[in-house]
């Protein structure tokens, strides 16, 4: 059975359509790439399957239950975790309770939560920084403790918007290292990238959504060849010189 079941997902806002009939699979496992010029409806696809805003129209199947209508919370419990494109961390809070909040979904005892708290920032590379606030964390380190509350949740999948923007070549390399870590540890991945060479390699296979239409479904070597990828990325006359 597929894991993730998205049936012709559409979100109006207004006389703006966002997303616009958007179906897929995504199968256990996988990474799988979302990209998109600026304003594509990425982030808005994210956040209709995690239950942040109400789909216009459209089914979002998880293990063969629908996910519309529930809460994000409840999205989570089901087993769908997300990070957010701007990091959103409980900035005045330690690193290491930041992600104990997250982990006391599964985990009501402390001193258990806790501990996994703390194997979820050994994942992400954080085990050095578990007193620290988390405001005065580098942006990068920001990025890898979001990650960590979003796994301290115990997701099936993991949604990540962005997860390189803004990091330096060394921090990108770290990063596609840590996604594909996560992958190999059972979580099921599907990340929003601009970061072309990155989400090129660690992806199994990318989707392609241009003004709210998904235009490319395939494996990397084939979207790169793709002309209607090439076109909505670098305009109309790319696709043909
Ligand atoms: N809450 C909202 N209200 C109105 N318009 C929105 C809202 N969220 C996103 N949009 C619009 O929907 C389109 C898709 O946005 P978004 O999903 O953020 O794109 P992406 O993440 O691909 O850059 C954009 O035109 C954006 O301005
Ligand atoms: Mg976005």
């Amino acid at each position: 059975m597929e894991l993730l079941s998205v049936t012709n997902l559409t979100k109006d806002f207004g006389g703006l359509r966002a997303v616009a009939g958007l179906s897929f699979e995504l199968k256990p496992g996988e990474i799988l790439g979302l990209i998109g010029p600026n304003g594509a409806g990425k982030t808005t696809a994210f956040n209709l399957m995690a239950g942040f805003i109400p789909p216009t129209s459209g089914e979002v199947m998880l293990e063969g239950r629908s996910v519309v209508g529930l809460k994000p919370h409840a999205v989570v419990k089901r087993g769908i975790a997300r990070t957010f494109q701007i990091v959103k961390p409980f900035r005045n809070l330690p690193v290491l309770e930041n992600v104990t909040l997250a982990a006391f979904l599964h985990e009501p005892r402390r001193a258990s939560a806790e501990a996994e708290a703390k194997r979820m920032l050994g994942i992400v590379g954080l085990s050095g920084q578990v007193e620290r606030n988390a405001s005065d964390l580098t942006l990068g380190e920001q990025k890898r403790l979001e990650i960590a509350r979003a796994l301290a949740t115990r997701p099936k999948i993991l949604f990540l918007d962005e997860p390189m923007g803004g990091l330096n070549p060394t921090e990108i390399d770290e990063a596609c290292q840590l996604v594909q870590r996560i992958r190999d540890q059972g979580v099921t991945i599907m990340l929003v990238e601009h970061h072309m060479k990155a989400i090129m390699r660690i992806s199994d296979r990318v989707i392609v959504l241009h003004h709210g239409v998904k235009i490319g479904d395939a494996p990397p070597r084939e979207i790169v060849k793709n002309r209607d990828v090439i076109a909505a990325y670098l305009g109309e006359g790319a696709a043909h010189a």
